[in-house]
């Protein structure tokens, strides 16, 4: 049986500071007692800490059924004069001047990038640590992403590793604010104000956060969001642009009406398309479900709060178990996950999917989270490579700078966090305390049992 015998280096390097000083000092951390209620592991046979399903999501109920019937009703099933209502509603509840509804998150971000002016041979600075959507919207323009490596306590980009990457070709910064926390923006602001570069935020997986009290999405040039089904906000398909400009907002209307002016009809005989254009329209139906799911938000943000700094305080000190960790300007979070290091070391060398598999055992689904497969950050996806060797891209950047990019292409930080993050649903957060004891319960009782697991 393989024994936990880290040197007090490596511990110090990576176990949160009550854990140390705990283990440091020989004793055993007081954890609480699950082994009194179930002693044997669920996937050994033993009784789970929990057979409750969490909570489901998305939620609707007669508010839903009520705007989704208006809207199957008026007949007006394409963008119609609600939509407009709602993006004014929406850009009023983060607080923006001006707001596009568009038919997804990945949609926003490619219209942001384009109506900013991104194009080929451009480079745009972004994290490796995101969904792949982030990463398709640059591509799609026919740009560079440019990695730069994140920082390992927040799990957000590093702006410290920003000026590095920075090059003549580098034109934006695409700060993505992921699993619901915050980019050091005052950073990311500051480094793009010296270089001249634009900001699109991602804040897919954020609403509602906020940095020094002011909202991710309206703390860069543009911002972008996701009503994605399984976002704090849905509407099953759907995503925003926001912005301070009217003129932007209005390019990125036309850009995703076909080329249309915003406003007015044109006929095609006089120039009826003055730019060249997409449809990433947002229908009537989707946009109801979102003016109904608008009323729940705010409360549901807050209980997720709450609920996810009450697991923090429970699970903080077990030995190998690290949750990200939020700047101190950041006032608030969204935690569309739940994310945490599980570094195996303390839990005898455990690997990370047996944990699952225990944790699952117990009632408490977990999972990588994020969409980072087994362990893979999209900087090491297979469609980076691929993209580079398309054609387009090939008659756009010459061999020497792709092979320049592609040395240039390392950050360890993310791979070393993609190697032991895991995450928990957001919407389990919406729930009791009770759930929570559930979750640091489980945690818990495969830490205590962790040598039997081993093998
Ligand atoms: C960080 C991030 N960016 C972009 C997107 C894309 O949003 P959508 O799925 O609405 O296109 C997502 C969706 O999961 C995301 O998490």
């Amino acid at each position: 049986m393989k024994k936990n015998n880290l040197t007090r280096r490596q511990f110090l390097g990576s176990a949160s500071a009550g854990a140390v000083a705990a283990v440091a000092s020989g004793a055993v951390p007081t954890l609480g007692n699950v082994s009194k209620k179930a002693q044997k592991l669920a996937i050994l046979g033993g009784q789970p800490v929990r057979t409750k399903p969490f909570p489901s999501w998305p939620i609707i109920d007669e508010t839903d059924e009520k705007s989704v019937l208006s809207a199957l009703r008026s007949g007006i099933w394409s963008r119609g004069k609600m939509v407009a209502t709602i993006e004014k509603r929406f850009a009023e509840l983060v607080g923006a001047k001006y707001c596009l509804i568009t038919g997804s998150g990945t949609q926003a971000l490619n219209t942001a990038l384009h109506v900013l002016g991104i194009t080929g041979g451009d480079e745009v600075l972004v994290t490796p640590y995101t969904f792949v959507a982030t990463v398709d919207a640059i591509l799609l323009e026919d740009a560079l992403p440019v990695f730069a490596d994140i920082d390992p306590e927040t799990f957000q980009i590093n702006p410290d590793k920003l000026e590095e990457k920075i090059t003549e070709n580098t034109k934006a910064v695409l700060p993505v604010h992921i699993n619901g926390g915050v980019v050091n923006m005052d950073k990311i602001n500051s480094i793009a104000k010296k270089y001249d570069l634009k900001v699109v935020e991602d804040a897919c997986q954020a609403i509602l956060a906020e940095w020094r009290g002011k909202k991710v999405g309206t703390l860069g040039d543009l911002g972008c969001f996701s009503f994605q089904t399984t976002k704090n906000l849905t509407c099953g398909e759907g995503g925003a642009i926001l912005g301070e400009d009217e003129k932007v907002i209005d390019r990125c209307y036309s850009f995703h009406n076909f080329g249309r002016p915003k406003g007015k009809y044109m006929a095609r005989d006089k120039g009826g398309h003055p730019i060249l254009g997409t449809k990433y329209r947002i229908s009537t139906i989707h946009a109801a479900i979102l003016n109904a799911q608008m009323e729940r938000v705010e409360e549901q943000t807050k209980k997720r709060s709450e609920n996810a700094d009450y697991l923090t305080s429970r699970i903080k000190e077990i030995p190998g178990i690290i949750p990200r960790k939020d700047y101190k300007e950041t006032t608030r979070t969204a935690y569309y996950k739940y994310a945490l290091r599980y570094k195996k070391e303390y839990f005898n060398g455990i690997p990370r999917e047996k944990f699952f598999s225990a944790m699952r055992a117990e009632g408490i689904p977990c999972s990588w989270g994020l969409g980072v497969l087994e362990g893979l950050p999209i900087n090491r996806e297979g469609l980076i490579e691929k993209t580079l060797n398309s054609k387009n891209f090939k008659k756009i950047y010459s061999k020497e700078r792709l092979n320049k990019y592609r040395e240039q292409n390392q950050c360890p930080e993310s791979d070393r966090l993609c190697k032991e993050v895991m995450g928990f649903s957001g919407e389990f957060f919406i729930g009791t305390k009770k759930d929570m004891d559930d979750i640091a319960d489980a945690v818990l009782k495969i830490y205590e049992n962790r040598d039997k697991l081993v093998y």
